[in-house]
C-alpha cells in the first residue's frame, strides 16, 4: 500500500468524510464493504419470501395491496444494494453465486416460518423495526454509495414498520382468537429479532474494525438495547406481553434489562441449519434459474439496439 494514499484515506476517515468509488481505499476496507453490502442485499431479496407467502392469503384487498407494495419495496432495496456493492468492483453474478451456493450469509431472521397472518404484522412491527434501528446509522456510513442507498431504504422501512403495527392494532381489537394469534406470533419472533442485531460485541469479530472505518457507527449490543427500549412501550399500547420474564426497567441504567439470547440457536441458523434455510435457498435458486430467459432476452434486445445505433 502506498503510504501517502493510506494517509489520505485515514485522514478522510478520521475527518468523518466520505469515501467514493473512484477514491483509493485499502483492499480490506473494500472487501468488508462487499461482504456487508452484498449480504445486506441478499437479506432484502430473501426477506421477500416469508411474507410473500401471505400475499395470496391476505384477509382483505387493502392488506393484500399493502403487502404487495412492501414486498416490492424489499426487492427494490435488494437491487439498490447490489448496485452499491457493484461500485466496489464485484459483479452481480459473483454475489448471486455466493448466495445460491450457500457460502454468503443473509439475515438469520428470514429463516423462520410465517405460520399465521399475525406473523406478517409482527414482521412489519418487530423485524422491520429492528431493521430500521440497524439501518439508520448506516446512512452515515463512510462509503458514499452505501450511505446514500440507506437514506432511501430507511424512508420505506418506516412505512413497513407502521403498516405492520397498524395491522396488529386492528387484530388486538378483534376476537379472542385474533388476540391469541398476535401473542403467539410475538412469542415466536421476539427473541429472534433480538439476535438479528448480531452477536454480542465481545463476540463480534468485525465490529472493532468496522467502527474504526466508520462503517459500523453503533455497536450490535447498543442497537439491540435501543430496540428493546423503543419496543417495550409499543407492546404495552398493543396489549401484548413480550416473552421475557427478565425484561424490566432498570432505573440506574436508564434502560430495560432483558434475559439471555440463545446464541447456539442463532449460529445454527446462521450456519444454514435453521427451520427454513434450505427452503429459502431452493426458492431463490429456482427463481433465478427460471428467470434466465428474461436475462437472455434483455441482453439480446440490448445487442440489437446497439447494432442498430452503430449503423
Ligand atoms: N444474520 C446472519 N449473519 C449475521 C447476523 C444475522 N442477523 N448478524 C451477524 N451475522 C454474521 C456477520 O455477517 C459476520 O459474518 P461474516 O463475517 O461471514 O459476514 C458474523 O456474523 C459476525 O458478526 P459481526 O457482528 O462481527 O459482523 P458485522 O460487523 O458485519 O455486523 C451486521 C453484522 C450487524 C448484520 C452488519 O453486517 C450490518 O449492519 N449489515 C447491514 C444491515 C443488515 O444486513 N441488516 C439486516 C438485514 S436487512 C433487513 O432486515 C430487511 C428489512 O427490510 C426487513
Amino acid at each position: 500500500e502506498d503510504p501517502a494514499l493510506q494517509a489520505a484515506f485515514d485522514a478522510r476517515i478520521d475527518a468523518d468524510g466520505r469515501i467514493e468509488p473512484q477514491d483509493w481505499m485499502p483492499e480490506a476496507y473494500r472487501k468488508t464493504l462487499v461482504r456487508q453490502i452484498s449480504q445486506h442485499a441478499h437479506s432484502e431479496i430473501v426477506g421477500m419470501l416469508p411474507e410473500g407467502n401471505w400475499i395470496s392469503r391476505a384477509p382483505s384487498l387493502k392488506r393484500k395491496a399493502i403487502l404487495i407494495a412492501k414486498v416490492q419495496d424489499e426487492g427494490g432495496h435488494g437491487l439498490y444494494l447490489y448496485s452499491a456493492a457493484e461500485t466496489l468492483g464485484t459483479s452481480r453474478d459473483q454475489m448471486l453465486e455466493g448466495l445460491h451456493s450457500g457460502r454468503a450469509k443473509y439475515s438469520s431472521i428470514f429463516n423462520y416460518p410465517t405460520l399465521t397472518w399475525a406473523d406478517v404484522g409482527v414482521i412489519g412491527w418487530l423485524v422491520d423495526g429492528a431493521a430500521i434501528m440497524n439501518q439508520v446509522p448506516l446512512c452515515r456510513c463512510s462509503y458514499g454509495p452505501y450511505a446514500r442507498a440507506m437514506v432511501r431504504v430507511c424512508k420505506e422501512e418506516s412505512f413497513h414498520q407502521r403498516q405492520g403495527y397498524e395491522a396488529l392494532l386492528v387484530m388486538m381489537t378483534g376476537t379472542a382468537e385474533q388476540k391469541a394469534m398476535v401473542q403467539d406470533a410475538v412469542n415466536r419472533w421476539w427473541w429472534k429479532c433480538l439476535a438479528m442485531f448480531g452477536p454480542p460485541d465481545a463476540d463480534s469479530p468485525n465490529s472493532a474494525q468496522g467502527m474504526r472505518w466508520g462503517i459500523k457507527r453503533v455497536s450490535n449490543d447498543e442497537l439491540r438495547q435501543k430496540f428493546v427500549d423503543a419496543t417495550v412501550p409499543q407492546a404495552k399500547v398493543l396489549g401484548v406481553t413480550l416473552p421475557d420474564p427478565d425484561l424490566k426497567w432498570n432505573e440506574e441504567r436508564g434502560h430495560h434489562d432483558y434475559g439471555q439470547i440463545d446464541w447456539n440457536e442463532f449460529w445454527e441458523t446462521v450456519n444454514g441449519n435453521g427451520p427454513c434455510n434450505k427452503e429459502r435457498l431452493a426458492t431463490r435458486v429456482k427463481a433465478h434459474n427460471e428467470g434466465q430467459w428474461v436475462r437472455d432476452a434483455a441482453l439480446a434486445h440490448a445487442a440489437k439496439k446497439q447494432a442498430r445505433s452503430i449503423k
